[in-house]
């Protein structure tokens, strides 16, 4: 068995990436049913009260191990860590913050942890700071990027595979079994999976968002940068987005977008999250197919 099964105590390598505010715990518990490894995204979260009733949630559907995703900017980060703990989480992964200070932390509450990196000088870093392990997240992933240059997964892995000794997940671009069997081959132990799992009949996303997936053409995702920072988001370049980008007197198109078009109705301004692994997705499919076919 590899350290990385080790840690998360599932069937499969396969961890659910979290999406930001959209947490499930119908997502979350199918991964886990399916034999991968579920993850609440508790970043974006305040209360310890709600992490306490997501883990609830998550228990009546499957007694399977999951974990959650921890925010290290947020400054209820080690709140969370204990009540994850005390709930009976074994592994965490944790990320947007250095990890030296909180892996102690995480080691005390007889917890492992995966750090997730964007680039290779920081997974070293990591490394060096004690994490159990890493997840490297290549360019073409869905979710928050830098606006810097950066490598994308089929470069990442095999670089941070060859400078540290911990078990690497490799996240971006993976949505099948090509993906899957590409990235043990370039070193890493397991895979995160993002777009493909939003694409799925259990995931929180709505109709639109997913039927703007299955329609995403190669190429058809952007970084959009978010104003004032150094980071970016990506997502399926609409009509109107494209527009956008082209007014030079746009200055904030982040400000102006829709992140919940579900619920006012504004799907011109829907700002729909998403991997450049979008292209390759043409169905929405229960998230145990996806995964059976993917490690098959
Ligand atoms: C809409 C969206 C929101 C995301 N939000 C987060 C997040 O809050 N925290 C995080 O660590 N990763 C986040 N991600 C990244 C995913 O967890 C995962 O690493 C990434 O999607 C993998 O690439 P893929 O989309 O090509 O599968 C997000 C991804 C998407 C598509």
């Amino acid at each position: 068995m590899s350290k990385l099964l080790e840690m998360l105590g599932c069937r499969y390598p396969v961890i659910q990436g979290p999406i930001g505010m959209f947490n499930s715990p119908e997502m979350v518990a199918a991964v886990s049913e399916a034999g991968g490894y579920g993850l609440l995204a508790v970043g974006f979260i305040n209360e310890g009260d709600t992490v306490r009733r997501l883990i609830d949630d998550v228990r009546k559907l499957t007694d399977k191990p999951f974990g959650a995703n921890v925010v290290l900017l947020n400054p209820s980060s080690g709140e969370f860590l204990k009540i994850l703990a005390d709930a009976g989480v074994k592994t965490v992964t944790t990320s947007v913050g250095s990890p030296r200070d909180i892996y102690p932390v995480i080691h005390d509450l007889g917890m492992k942890g995966l750090h997730v990196v964007l680039a290779a000088a920081h997974a070293i870093s990591a490394a060096k700071a004690g994490v159990d392990g890493l997840v490297v997240v290549g360019s073409e992933a869905g979710g928050l990027r830098t606006t810097g240059s950066e490598s994308s997964t089929m470069v990442l892995v095999p670089l941070v595979a060859d400078a540290v000794d911990v078990p690497i997940v490799a996240a971006g671009g993976i949505a099948d079994s090509r993906g899957y069997r590409a990235a043990l081959a370039l070193g890493a132990q397991g895979v995160q999976i993002g777009t493909r799992f939003l694409a799925s009949e259990e995931s929180p996303a709505g109709a639109a968002w997913k039927k703007a997936i299955m329609e995403c053409a190669d190429g058809g995702t952007g970084l959009i940068p978010l104003e004032d920072t150094r980071m970016a988001q990506r997502l399926i370049i609409t009509p109107w987005i494209k527009e956008k980008l082209a007014d030079p007197s746009v200055k904030n198109l982040t400000a102006l977008l829709e992140r919940n078009p579900e619920a006012t109705g504004n799907f011109e301004r829907a700002a729909f999250g998403c991997g450049q692994v979008g292209a390759l997705i043409k169905d929405i499919k229960p998230i145990a197919k996806i995964i059976s076919e993917m490690v098959s």
